[in-house]
């Protein structure tokens, strides 16, 4: 029988699970210096009273934007000790602070402590910032994921007109998204000015990640901890989806953490692939969770043809694997409904079902143009379908 001071005494992969965490700023970032840099020139000025640009920030997620700014601005404020200038700059993740009330209240409280009690107005703030920049001010807000905004054309408007009405100081933007749509979305006055400079954070690629990985690797690990192929395969694996950093660092959490669970002394291959596997179920299950009851019974149904493929024709030359006709998923839908003594819903609501379940990416649909039922509709699973049938059945309890 094992002691407590024998577990206790196995050490484990991690010596330091701090640089795992997605709070852990390193203090190297690494492959982003030129970025940096090119942001950085752009704030300089400030720092000597000049009128600056508005920055816009954009990258898929995980590409380090967010790290980079916060770099940005701890460099920013030191630089401001060391030259004692009116300047300063705040960081706000406008999925807190999403309208231009919460943003003015909270940068405008570090000069007028007041403002932080509820009942001022937004026209109470103008004065303020007014008051402020006529000081010779000049500051920078760094909005963070700027697009949750609810009023942005009317925050921009502000931030022109404040600027307008008081030629000595300045208030400058540096907007960060990593919506795609954003920017087209947006009224084109406000759009001119939000990207007077727009800097583009690229995806990471299997180089870069495998970097990235290896830096925290030997500072968190144990020497030896982790084998060379299993950095590879994690680096590869987020590469492929979409270079996000913040993804290959999960992955090599988890699978030190399936390693250490199972005692083992090196992290190796088949750990990432548990990881991943992990990975992927947990975030099919919480798509599939939030999703109305038939939505849910359809993408049942279509997992349990997928994984029945074997007895039913799939095979679509001209669009691959895997694809049945939309019509053979409805009947099989309806009989899963009366299995279950639910009502199946009409065809109609079945081909909104469809488009809403293509949307989210939980199917991916086509047309065909060939065979006996000419144009018709096609559709394929896009999660795991065992997954899929498993995460369901616990749902409805089946
Ligand atoms: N170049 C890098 N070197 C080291 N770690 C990095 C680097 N880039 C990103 N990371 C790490 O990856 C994670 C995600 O980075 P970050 O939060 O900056 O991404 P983001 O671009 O802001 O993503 P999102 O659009 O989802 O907000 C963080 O834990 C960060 O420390
Ligand atoms: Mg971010």
């Amino acid at each position: 029988m094992v002691s407590f001071e024998e577990i206790l005494a196995r050490e484990g992969l991690v010596k330091n699970p701090d640089v795992l965490s997605p709070h852990y700023v390193p203090e190297n970032l690494l492959y982003r210096e030129d970025l940096i840099e090119t942001i950085m020139k752009e704030l300089a000025p400030a720092l000597k009273g000049k009128k600056i640009k508005n920055v816009f920030v954009y990258g898929k997620t995980g590409t380090g934007k967010t790290t980079s700014l916060k770099f940005i601005m701890q460099k920013f404020l030191e630089a401001k000790e060391r030259l004692k200038t009116r300047a300063n700059m705040f960081y706000m993740n406008c999925r807190i602070y999403n309208s231009r009330y919460r943003i003015f209240q909270n940068f405008l409280k570090v000069y007028f402590p007041e403002v932080d009690k509820p009942g001022y107005g937004l026209s109470h703030f103008y004065e303020k910032l007014i008051e402020l920049l006529k000081r010779g001010e000049r500051i920078i807000l760094i909005l963070d994921e700027v697009d949750a905004i609810k009023d942005i054309d009317e925050l921009i408007y502000t931030l022109t007109r404040s600027n307008d009405d008081s030629k000595e100081g300045g208030l400058s933007i540096v907007g960060i998204s990593n919506k795609l749509g954003f920017k087209s979305e947006l009224d084109p006055r406000t759009r001119s000015s939000l990207y007077e400079k727009e800097v583009i954070f690229f995806p990471y690629d299997a180089k870069q990640l495998r970097g990235i990985i290896l830096q925290r690797v030997k500072l968190g690990f144990k020497s030896g901890a982790v084998a060379d192929n299993a950095l590879s395969l994690i680096a590869a694996i987020t590469a492929q989806e979409n270079g996000d950093a913040r993804y290959a660092l999960k992955l090599l959490q988890n699978a030190a953490d399936i390693a250490e669970k199972e005692g083992a002394e090196l992290l190796e291959e088949k750990h990432v692939e548990l990881a991943r596997r992990q990975a992927e179920f947990d975030i099919a299950a919480e798509a599939l969770k939030n999703l109305p009851l038939h939505q849910q019974l359809i993408v049942y149904a279509l997992a349990k043809m997928s994984i029945n493929k074997a007895k039913v024709k799939t095979l679509f030359e001209e669009v691959g694997d895997g694809y049945f006709f939309s019509g053979d998923l409805y009947n099989y839908y309806t009989k899963v409904c009366r299995a279950l003594r639910k009502k199946p819903k009409s065809a109609r609501s079945y081909r909104d079902y469809i488009n809403e379940l293509d949307n989210l990416g939980l199917i991916s649909t086509t047309y065909t143009s060939k065979g006996i039922r000419g144009h018709t509709r096609l559709i394929k699973i896009g999660v795991n379908a065992e997954d899929a049938t498993t995460i369901i059945e616990k749902q409805i309890g089946i």
